[in-house]
């Protein structure tokens, strides 16, 4: 059978609002086509500015088959590379994270610059040309502290992400941030559950007791239709932009990137269990206000992001296989805030890791639900889930063409 046309078939002939068959959520071979047509083709978030903090700074990550590695070079610059080394193919950095002078392969000791071009080979033959055998690149852009990576031979164009996101992160300025804390889970349900589970929250009023204290689970909230009639989100905005903060909501023309700034409910600042501030000093020094509620920011496949006056908390999801996804969360106060005396780490951390934990409940419940011969596709519900019918929308319109040509994306070629 071929999965190519299996795939487009049940896309095809899906049911507008529905959710999926059930191989989408559950198939190894659909998810071999969802890692080559989606997340080896689209620029995907991996970690923040912050966390290369120097010239040589590294972080590593697994992006299904590639491991990549991100580090900043002798002029700042961020670069990041195929982590496969150049002589016989062994990972070059092989922690999550470090520092080094230079990137030396441990298996033989070929040492590569920070900008990725071969150094040194030890007692190679006459001939042997070094510049041949640099690390190979991988597209990297960084804006407003957020790092993305694509490994498409051809990225698509990154300046209208760059162009819409900007401004609305800038002011937070993350980039001069640190990592208070950050933590990975692994959630036993497809990538897909995972981001239908973030797009509504039609499940918070009955699964997240401490999330709901202080934010609204209203659809024009979390939704992507209905926020410019909802009056107190226009008044948010209103307020926040008055302060130079853009806020309205905004979504590319793809449905692939949203942001937009939505009140917390009542007198709430921040994501504790008293609506209170977290952090006593700002996130930023150029945003002095505590009521700006929660840039709410997204970019399928691998990112969404709560950004407040005191702290911001953003999301990274990887897939592993079909019925496994890692997300990893990542705690950012300002740089000199001091734990123990601006913050106290267990109130930072307390409700996004309950939710984090009720989430993956969640997922998990309804991954095993599909795996059941009985499970036949069910509708949204357009009030509470437009953004679970968005995102579902989103990834039909990406894969669906991409089936279509058939081929597989060819990686980079070394520059
Ligand atoms: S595989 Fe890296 S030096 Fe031999
Ligand atoms: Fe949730």
């Amino acid at each position: 059978m071929d999965i190519r046309n299996d795939m487009l078939r049940l896309l095809k002939g899906r049911r507008q609002g529905f959710s999926l068959e059930q191989p989408f959520y559950t198939d190894p071979d659909y998810f071999k086509l969802d890692m080559e047509l989606i997340w080896y083709r689209d620029w995907l978030f991996i970690g923040h500015d912050c966390e290369l903090p120097k010239p040589g700074s590294y972080i590593t990550v697994q992006v299904g088959d590639y491991p990549v590695v991100l580090v900043r070079d002798q002029h700042g610059k961020i670069n990041a590379f195929h982590n496969s080394c150049r002589h016989r193919g062994s990972r070059v950095c092989n922690t999550e994270k470090g520092t080094a002078a230079k990137l030396v392969c441990p298996y033989h000791q070929w040492t590569y610059e920070l900008d990725g071009r071969l150094l040194f080979a030890r007692q190679m033959a006459d001939g042997f040309d070094k510049s041949d055998f640099g690390l190979k690149p991988v597209a990297c852009e960084s804006v407003g502290g957020y790092i993305f990576i694509c490994l498409a031979k051809e990225p698509a164009d990154f300046a209208p992400m760059r162009a819409m996101i900007e401004p609305y992160l800038l002011p937070h300025r993350l980039r001069e941030a640190k990592i208070a804390f950050e933590s990975t889970i692994v959630e036993k349900g497809n990538w897909k559950l995972v981001w239908e589970n973030n797009r509504e929250c039609y499940h918070c009023a009955a699964n997240h007791p401490e999330l709901c204290k202080t934010f609204p689970e209203a659809p024009t909230v979390t939704g992507v239709h209905g926020a410019d009639s909802d009056p107190e989100m226009v008044a948010h905005w209103a307020r926040c932009e008055a302060s130079g903060l853009p806020s309205k909501f905004r979504i590319d023309p793809a449905g692939q990137y949203r942001a937009t700034r939505a009140p917390l409910l009542r007198d709430a600042v921040s994501y504790t269990m008293t609506g209170k501030r977290a952090v006593q000093k700002n996130l930023s020094d150029s945003v002095s206000t505590d009521r700006i509620g929660s840039l709410l920011l997204y970019h399928y496949p691998t990112t969404w992001n709560h950004i407040l006056g005191d702290h911001a908390v953003t999301f990274r999801v990887l897939p592993i296989s079909a019925t496994e996804t890692a997300v990893t969360t990542k705690w950012l106060v300002h740089k000199d805030a001091v734990e123990g005396v601006d913050y106290d780490l267990a109130e930072l951390t307390h409700v996004w890791t309950e939710t984090n934990d009720q989430d993956r409940r969640i997922v998990e419940e309804n991954a095993f639900g599909i795996l059941s011969p009985a499970y036949e596709p069910g509708p949204y519900s357009e009030l509470h889930e437009g953004g679970v019918i968005q995102f579902v929308e989103w990834y039909a319109s990406f894969i669906g063409p991409r089936l279509a040509e058939g081929g597989r994306p060819a990686l980079r070629s070394v520059a």
